[in-house]
């Protein structure tokens, strides 16, 4: 039996299709952040690897900072609840705040942070993300930078998890449904 522990893992984006996609993003980024000091702001764990590439990219003044939300307790169903795990620690208030997730799901993580965020008083609030999943949303949420659009399936590397497992692919794969 072989035991590898990639099988069951079929290619979705290579590190190449995600590196142009992430440059484009950066520049869209740029042009509206260059002059405003933004406070990027990384949704853990998820978002790690794409906040680092993305980042990188944007060569001026900016500030990072991460807050942590639970809602996926283990495996790929959302548990519906969020939580804060790991509070923002930086200013909001008057700040244009750029939060950075791996991927829109249901929505409720992003419509609980902008809430969330909202009640600080920033002085602009956007949401980028690398993948967005539009036909499994139940609650509506803006997105105003996105990577991919992406079937109904459950994907993980280049950040993105099943049961903490895969976070360190470099490519994004679809989980076959039998691993779940
Ligand atoms: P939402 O609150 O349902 O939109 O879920 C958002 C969070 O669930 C994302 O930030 C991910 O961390 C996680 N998630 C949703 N879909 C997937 C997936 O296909 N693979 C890995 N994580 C996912
Ligand atoms: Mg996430």
């Amino acid at each position: 039996m072989n035991t590898n522990y990639l099988d069951n893992l079929k290619i979705l984006y290579s590190r190449q299709e995600i590196e142009v996609a992430v440059a484009r993003l950066a520049a869209e980024i740029t042009r509206e952040y260059q002059a405003r000091n933004p406070l990027i702001l990384g949704v853990l764990k998820g978002s790690f690897v794409f906040m680092s590439d993305l980042v990188r990219r944007l060569d001026f003044s900016l500030e990072t900072d991460f807050v942590q939300l639970s809602s996926y307790s283990r495996g790929t169903s959302s548990a519906g609840k969020i939580k804060m795990v790991q509070d923002i620690k930086a200013t909001v208030k008057g700040r244009d705040v750029l939060v950075v997730e791996d991927i829109v799901d249901t929505g409720k993580s992003l419509a609980f942070l902008a809430d969330y965020l909202q009640k600080k008083n920033p002085e602009s609030l956007r949401f980028c993300c690398l993948l967005d999943k539009p036909s499994r949303r139940q609650v509506p949420v803006t997105v105003h930078y996105r990577g991919f659009t992406v079937p109904d399936k459950f994907v993980v590397g280049y950040g993105m998890d099943y049961a903490e497992q895969y976070r360190n692919l470099p490519d994004i794969y679809i989980l076959s449904d039998d691993k779940k």
